[in-house]
């Protein structure tokens, strides 16, 4: 008896923005925030030859590739490759609202899209631990991956065990703060933004460090709002590149002045996220932009919540 193979399964997934480091968390802070990329996958099984199609739209479509390099395809192979499974064919069509390059997780985006798609096809044979394991290892640091897979504020590592992490998803966090992101058009490849740091540091930059990312975890919990300020200061990273985003230190103090609790790089850049409680999200985003502007680039602001849920397929 011949069995009947299966038809196409079409998935659809939504995956939030994710703004990394948060000032002193370099590669261990990351929040989601509410902005939407959209993977739609439709896999063949059977009967087909292994192919791949891409297809995207929405204001970041153009940086999409269309090949094997995708990162959402690479993701997804991995998957199957983990559950031992031949890899079918696959239709991937994106609506891409995250800027491609710009410090809002875009890559983790795919990377997550990608193996929850996948995941859905196994028939959910992978854990979300399995798949924060999987996102962390492709993507090399977890602090966009898993607030875009669990959402929320996450404090992740890789440790000898695999990924050890905490999220904070109380509703103080989406009622009491706005993440404004300011995106210049510039772009930053992560890449080229990472080459840039000096492989050691100083003790007492690395105690800064330490400090700011206790500090800012306890003004959360706390909501010590009032503490954010000093809170996302670092050492680390952003001294380093701010030459790639001339007037990073002016946005985040024209932020502050405008009443955000806290400004930082967000991520590799150029985006920059500012908290700010509600009521002064308006205004620090246009004097984000204003700042950017007498620095010469023309740049463009949203005021999103943070969100609580990661990614999720949707109907
Ligand atoms: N932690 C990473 C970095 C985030 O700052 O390079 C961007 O991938």
């Amino acid at each position: 008896v011949e069995k009947k193979s299966p038809g196409p399964l079409s998935v659809r997934v939504r995956v939030p923005a994710t703004s990394a480091n948060l000032g002193p968390g370099f590669d261990v802070l990351g929040l989601a925030v509410g902005l939407f990329d959209e993977i739609r996958v439709t896999f063949r099984p059977k009967g087909h030859r292994p192919s791949l199609r891409v297809s995207a739209e929405g204001p970041g479509s153009a940086d999409i590739p269309s090949d094997a390099t995708n990162l959402a395809y690479r993701a997804m192979r991995r998957l199957f490759q983990l559950a031992g499974k031949p890899f079918p064919s696959v239709e991937i069509q994106f609506t891409v609202r995250l800027p491609v390059a710009g410090g809002l997780g875009s890559s983790s985006a795919a990377i997550v899209g990608g193996l929850v798609a996948a995941n859905a096809a196994l028939k959910d044979r992978f854990s979300v631990d399995d798949l924060i394991e999987t996102a962390t290892s492709l993507e090399g640091h977890p602090d966009n991956v898993l607030p875009a897979l669990v959402g929320g504020l996450c404090a992740g590592m890789v440790t000898e065990k695999g990924v050890t992490f905490v999220s904070w998803k109380d509703a103080s966090l989406a009622r009491d703060l706005r993440a404004v992101v300011c995106t210049p058009n510039l772009k930053v490849p992560t890449e080229r933004a990472r080459r840039l740091l000096p492989a050691r540091v100083d003790r007492k930059d690395a105690v800064f460090n330490a400090a700011h990312v206790a500090l800012f975890l306890s003004a959360i919990k706390e909501k010590r709002y009032d503490l954010l300020g000093e809170a996302m200061a670092d050492r680390l990273h952003q001294p380093y590149r701010a030459r790639l985003v001339p007037g990073l230190m002016d946005v985040i103090a024209s932020a502050r002045r405008a009443g955000a609790y806290g400004a930082a790089l967000s991520g590799a850049g150029p985006t920059v996220l500012a908290l700010a409680p509600p009521e002064k999200a308006a205004a620090s985003a246009r004097s984000m932009d204003a700042a950017f502007q007498r620095h010469g680039f023309r740049a463009r602001s949203m005021i999103l919540r943070i969100e609580l849920r990661g990614a999720r397929i949707v109907r």
